[in-house]
């Protein structure tokens, strides 16, 4: 009999913490149900950690340009670091709205997003312009995948990161058109 309620009791535990993982205990409830909302969060956070990077990413471009098209360059730059900053704050909000702590460091930003590698130092308009189409087609990669995954888990999350791959393809085509 011992031996029968020993298992149970370890399962039972085990039950627990995998619910306290995924349950919300935040002050936030939001609408969604625990495995949604796990999701969903997942998604948000991971398009949150890009769009910080694409904006310091752009910022820092937009300090180091030089060359032939170095104010065009310089202050499409600046257009981009305004789009990428006020996204990260309707994503980190939607996140907060469904009741997941969104976490915008430097550490966890440097550790997940998916942006290549910015070289320090100065950078002609050209070696720019190819940069940020990188930055921008890998950020569009990531962006739509996560647009797949929020399919059954919340439509309304998956509206906002339709809106910004949108916006953001539209940015892709003209930082392209730059190198035809
Ligand atoms: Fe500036």
């Amino acid at each position: 009999m011992a031996q029968k309620s020993a298992p149970k009791t370890t399962k039972k535990t085990a039950a627990t913490k995998k619910s306290a993982a995924s349950k919300n205990t935040g002050p936030i409830t939001g609408p969604l149900g625990d495995a949604d909302r796990e999701i969903t969060g997942e998604v948000l956070q991971d398009t949150l950690l890009d769009l910080i990077d694409l904006h310091l990413v752009a910022k820092q471009a937009h300090w180091n340009v030089v060359g032939r098209f170095f104010r065009d360059v310089h202050l499409q730059l600046d257009e981009l670091v305004t789009a990428a900053r006020g996204y990260a704050d309707d994503v980190a909000e939607r996140s907060v709205a469904i009741g997941v702590s969104p976490d915008g460091r430097a550490a966890t930003v440097a550790k997940g997003s998916g942006i290549p590698d910015f070289p320090a130092d100065w950078r002609t308009d050209k070696q720019v312009i190819e940069s940020i189409v990188d930055a921008l087609a890998e950020v569009i990669t990531r962006l739509r995948k996560r647009i797949d995954e929020t399919d059954k888990t919340d439509l309304v999350s998956q509206d906002l990161l339709i809106a910004i791959a949108s916006d953001l393809e539209k940015s892709h085509w003209m930082w392209q058109a730059q190198l035809a």
